[in-house]
């Protein structure tokens, strides 16, 4: 069996490419990039399926969160479109992912819940809503065997970009949020597990009969309320901020309007700034939206760690990405010192570890070192 994976370089898509190659040797999965496939090119799309013929189609593609109307139509409704198109021809399964950005908010809110297709919906909750309602229409109209799986706020390890929860846990950890945006209780949302995603498309791909034509939200069983979130990074990370004063839905509104017209601007004066992408997102720091996970429970998949929540993998999550955003230089005020020892592993400088802080301190040091026993011709490959 030979799969196609688009978008595996991303958060949801390296899970799986990672997933189907260690885990899954029947299954070939092959996952070229936008610049081998693109989205936005119809015929990348037709050359790729006339050559490969692959026996489904997974698309977890998306273009930047702050695209422009053009970018937003063209990658995450025409593209997944198209891509539907083609797996419609073979007849294979197409995979969609899509997101909670397509409904309001809410307490539980199921499957059939969707906001009204407005001209006002930010370009990344049209095109996503619009692909929804167009596939849909696909499956009724010619039997297009598809299944749409609905992610909410989602964590996991190696995103190479800063949004979602992982803006939040930046800004905490940098120091950027001095306050709390959002109140003091009642505000929950829905969390999902970006590593448990493979597990449900190999079962879907499994189960084609069951699953085809369905949408699913692929949330944790227990929202989680926002303060308490922050408030949990917060004591893992021994900071003192933000503090809990809660500023109310106005006055955040206010301020962040007051923001964008500072870096206005700032960017006529020739400096570069701009707003976090999902300041646009600022009300559902205010508002309530969970999904109810009922459809996938009553289904014949089985959590392969029913156990872990995103306070489970909070650990995890802060440790990777400290270390990767150090790594890029990406904080001004966080420092590791401040950090406190006692949660932190204390465990030896790794080889690689050690000779980063040679590469600091003494790189002709390193240089010696290397050439002593690093760069004879790598016998492996012969
Ligand atoms: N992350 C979240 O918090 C979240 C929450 C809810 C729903 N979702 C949904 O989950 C899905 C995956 O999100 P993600 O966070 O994993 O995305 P991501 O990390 O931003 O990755 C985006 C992927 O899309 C690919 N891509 C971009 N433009 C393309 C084009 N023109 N043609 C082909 N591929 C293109 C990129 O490939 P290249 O690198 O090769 O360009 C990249 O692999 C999306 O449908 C998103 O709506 C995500």
């Amino acid at each position: 069996m030979s799969g196609l994976l688009i978008g595996g370089s991303g958060l949801i898509g390296g899970y799986l490419l990672h997933y189907f190659k260690t885990k899954t040797p029947e299954i070939d999965v092959r996952a070229p990039n936008s610049k081998k496939l693109s989205l936005r090119e119809l015929d990348d799309i037709i050359s790729y399926f006339k050559r490969h013929k692959p026996d489904f189609v997974v698309n977890t593609a998306i273009t930047a969160i702050r695209s422009d109307a053009l970018l937003s139509y063209e990658v995450n409704y025409l593209g997944s479109i198209n891509l539907a198109r083609a797996a419609l021809a073979l007849n294979i399964p197409y995979i969609h992912i899509s997101s909670a950005a397509t409904m309001p908010p809410g307490d539980n809110l199921t499957e059939e819940d969707h906001l009204d297709l407005d001209a006002s919906l930010s370009n990344y909750a049209k095109s996503k809503l619009m692909t929804e309602m167009t596939l849909k229409h696909m499956h009724k109209e010619y039997g297009l065997q598809y299944t749409l799986i609905r992610m909410a706020i989602v964590y996991g390890a190696h995103d190479h970009k800063i949004q979602g929860i992982n803006r939040l846990l930046f800004n905490i950890i940098d120091r950027a949020m001095p306050f709390m945006l959002t109140k003091k209780k009642g505000v929950l949302h829905s969390y999902s597990n970006a590593s448990k995603v493979p597990y449900f498309i190999h079962h879907i791909l499994k189960n084609r009969e069951e699953f085809s034509g369905q949408h699913y939200h692929f949330v944790d069983p227990e929202p989680v309320e926002l303060a308490k979130l922050i408030l949990t990074i917060k004591a893992y990370m021994n900071l003192k901020t933000p503090r809990e004063i809660y500023i109310p839905y106005p006055v955040a509104k206010a301020g962040n309007n007051f923001m964008n017209w500072v870096i206005k601007v700032f960017n006529r004066l020739g400096y570069r700034a701009h707003m976090p992408a999902e300041m646009i997102f600022l009300e559902n720091f205010y508002k309530t939206q969970t999904l109810s996970c009922e459809k996938l429970k009553n289904s014949s998949f089985i959590d392969p760690n029913p156990r872990a929540t995103v306070f489970t993998e909070l650990p995890s999550l802060i440790e990777y990405y400290t270390a990767r955003w150090e790594h890029l230089n990406l904080f001004s005020s966080f420092s590791r010192q401040d950090f406190n020892l006692a949660h932190a592993r204390k465990k030896m400088l790794t080889r690689a570890e050690e000779r980063a802080a040679i590469f600091m301190d003494s790189p002709a040091k390193l240089l010696d070192a290397i050439h002593n026993d690093g760069i004879a011709p790598l016998k492996e490959i012969l």
